[in-house]
């Protein structure tokens, strides 16, 4: 009975552990690739993800001021760069598993006009 069962447990173990791997690459991809949120989701989140730390009129908190003059000396490519990669070494998490380059670009122009473009 052994000799029997145990080839077959082996063989539905590797499967699940292959499916369960499939599935993490694929939702990491795919968070990655394909995540195409609409202006208004973005602006709640810029609003509510980053309020929650640089205040919800972000005018400062445990970060900083995110305002249009307060940000005057970053362009957009670098306030990009900030949100993708976060700032190593302070609270300032990365972005880039939840937003696409593309989306964290959105938030620099948004943060640096003070308005959805
Ligand atoms: C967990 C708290 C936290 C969250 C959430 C957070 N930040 Fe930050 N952020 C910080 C902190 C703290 C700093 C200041 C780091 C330092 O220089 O000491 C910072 C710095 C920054 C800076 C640089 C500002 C400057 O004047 O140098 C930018 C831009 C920024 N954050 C944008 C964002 C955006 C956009 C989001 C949302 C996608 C966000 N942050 C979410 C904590 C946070």
């Amino acid at each position: 009975m052994g000799v029997y069962v145990m080839p077959i447990l082996r063989n539905s173990l590797v499967i699940l552990i292959t499916t369960l791997a499939l599935a993490g690459t694929y939702s990491v991809s795919a968070e990655n690739a394909t995540s195409s949120r609409s202006p208004h989701a973005l602006e709640q989140m810029v609003r509510q993800d980053c309020g929650s730390c640089h205040g919800l009129t972000f005018k400062g908190g445990l970060g900083s001021p995110l305002l249009p003059e307060s940000l005057a000396a970053y362009s957009v490519e670098d306030l990009t760069t900030i949100i993708l990669d976060g700032l190593p070494g302070t609270a300032m998490p990365p972005w880039r598993a939840i937003v696409t380059p593309d989306e964290a670009t959105w938030m620099a122009r948004y943060l640096k006009t003070g308005e959805p473009e």
